[in-house]
């Protein structure tokens, strides 16, 4: 008898959220990136794991639930509630949600210390320098304006930090990383990330600071109590720890044989440095694998313009869902924004886009097809198969390459592309309804003919409701239910095995005979209101 491995699972992780505040857009939007690209793994049939989660400890943390009177861990306890309640209406289908406060977390976080330890690769020094409490990280001069703010935040100042801390030996690593960059150019995504990260490393690494004194909270040393754990060293580990079952013991070893190394980091590009250099030189010193892809997306603006609760011009991702719904927030962010690059939010455009692309484009046509079909064939599905359409049917042409045009575009994180390709299939069908005009073929009587004509359509539409469904779940629901399909894409148990992928994701897979349900709009016209803002 042969010993079949588990099967691999594809690990995509969004950060590990502050818990400062109540989440903002920017974790929205990393997150149902992330949720998308796990959904569209499990279409094909492969097993995945999506891992979110909150960032608990530091200074930044202490302080807000300081000036809220409040004992940190029950801020956090508070904060969490929000994160968990926007994942839940974004629509996110997340496997494990780790707090970095957690206790397996500290037994994680402890036997990888240990680790690095023993390495000799921890010393004590004394760390004089700029903090940015915000950022929760020390700033070379260089980074920071004249008057001592950071970059990020404008609005608030460094401050001067003297006192002793034990050193990760970064240093060490510069060589070893800088051949993991050339051997893996894969490994940091998209590639104006990559040149930022060799551009960086390329001016010499230095050792950093990874424990704090006068900073209750975080985890104490073992090996000296009266230090913390710097919190990103800290947070970074809660990646590892995710990886264990829920109520399984906390064991490194245990976690690293269930997933590691992980596929994907999908971050923000502000916090490239600390997942593209740090991270994998804390896991050379462990002796571990590092991941195979981190990618880092670019940042959202308003109306062309930086966010900012100081600039009193965020976008509240509560009430954007409350007014659209998921689906059009997942649609605008993915497919209005290239992957990678800066991308804007503007209230009218997003109207705009929705309605043009999922109201009219795509909901539309299903609309009118299947009243057609209502008309002109008695509600009844065409008979027609994909053999039937000669190989320069339009829409068989651009339908049989789209499935794997759009595989490559998910696996390449190139949200936006895949939509585009997939809206084109739906242009391409408006256009082949008013090049045949079934209505002129009903007046001269060519049955055969106009049923061609709706099979063809009804078919691409269907096609592209499956290749959009990491995106627009519930739109993609409602397509395939008047279809006459009873799968539902939020219980992607139900379609993921590969061969059953393999036939919704060809061309010509709508069978004859089709048991159409009643034709209702699927995405309801977005309008105008007022612009979402945090109040
Ligand atoms: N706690 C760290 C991550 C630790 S991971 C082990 C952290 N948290 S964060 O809450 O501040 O940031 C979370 C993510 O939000 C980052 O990926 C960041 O890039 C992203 N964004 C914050 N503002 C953003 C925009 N305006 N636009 C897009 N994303 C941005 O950093």
């Amino acid at each position: 008898m042969t010993n079949n491995p588990a099967p691999q699972k594809f690990v995509v992780t969004t950060p590990l959220y502050y818990v400062n505040d109540v989440p903002h857009i920017g974790s929205a939007y990393t997150t149902l990136a992330a949720d998308a690209l796990i959904r569209w793994q499990r279409l094909q049939g492969n097993s995945a794991l999506l891992i979110t989660g909150t960032d608990e400890h530091g200074q930044k943390i202490e302080r807000t639930a300081i000036s809220k009177d409040l004992a940190p861990q029950e801020h956090c306890d508070q904060i969490v509630v929000s994160f968990k309640s926007l994942w839940e209406q974004l629509n996110i289908q997340y496997d494990r949600f780790s707090r970095t406060t957690a206790s397996e977390h500290k037994v994680i976080v402890d036997q990888f210390f240990e680790r690095v330890w023993e390495k000799g690769d921890i010393y004590l020094d004394q760390q004089q320098g700029w903090y940015c409490v915000a950022c929760e990280e020390f700033k070379e001069e260089r980074e920071l304006t004249e008057d001592k703010h950071c970059q990020i935040h404008t609005n608030k100042k460094a401050e001067w930090r003297d006192e002793e801390n034990y050193f990760f030996r970064l240093s060490k690593y510069q060589k070893q990383l800088e051949a993991i960059y050339a051997d893996n150019p894969e490994f940091i995504q998209p590639v104006a990330r990559r040149n930022e990260v060799l551009n960086f490393v390329a001016q010499g690494l230095q050792d950093f600071s990874i424990s704090r004194v006068n900073l209750d909270w975080g985890f104490p040393i073992s090996q000296d109590p009266k230090h913390t754990i710097y919190v990103w060293f800290d947070a970074l580990l809660g990646y590892l720890t995710a990886l264990l079952e829920p109520d399984q013991e906390a064991n490194l070893e245990l976690a690293l044989s269930q997933g590691w190394p992980i596929d994907l980091h999908l971050i923000g590009k502000d916090i490239l440095r600390f997942h593209a250099v740090y991270w994998p030189a804390m896991l050379l010193s462990a002796e571990l694998p590092i991941p195979k892809r981190v990618f880092g997306h670019g940042f959202l603006t308003k109306d062309g313009l930086k966010m900012g609760k100081s600039l009193g011009n965020t976008l509240n991702p509560f009430e954007l869902l409350d007014k659209y719904g998921s689906d059009a927030v997942r649609y605008y962010f993915l497919r209005a924004i290239e992957f990678g690059k800066d991308g804007d939010f503007n209230e009218s455009r997003f109207v705009d886009l929705l309605n043009a692309d999922l109201a009219k484009n795509l909901g539309n046509l299903l609309n009118r097809t299947l009243g057609m079909l209502n008309k002109y064939c008695q509600g009844n599905g065409p008979q027609l198969k994909q053999e039937d359409y000669p190989d320069h049917d339009s829409l068989k042409t651009i339908g049989s390459n789209l499935g794997s045009q759009v595989a490559i575009a998910y696996q390449d994180l190139q949200f936006k592309q895949a939509c585009e390709a997939i809206l084109e299939l739906a242009n391409a069908s408006n256009k082949y309804i008013d090049d045949h005009a079934p209505w002129v073929l009903f007046k001269e009587g060519k049955q055969e003919e106009i049923e061609h004509v709706l099979y063809a359509v009804l078919e691409s539409i269907r096609l592209a409701a499956y290749l959009l469904s990491p995106i627009v779940p519930n739109l993609s629901n409602a397509i395939y239910q008047q279809l006459g399909f009873s799968c539902n894409f939020n219980e992607l148990t139900q379609l993921s095995a590969a061969p059953v992928f393999a036939q919704h994701s060809r061309w010509g897979h709508l069978p004859a005979n089709l048991n159409l349900n009643k034709a209702r709009p699927v995405f309801t016209q977005l309008e105008l209101s007022s612009v979402v803002s945090d109040s």
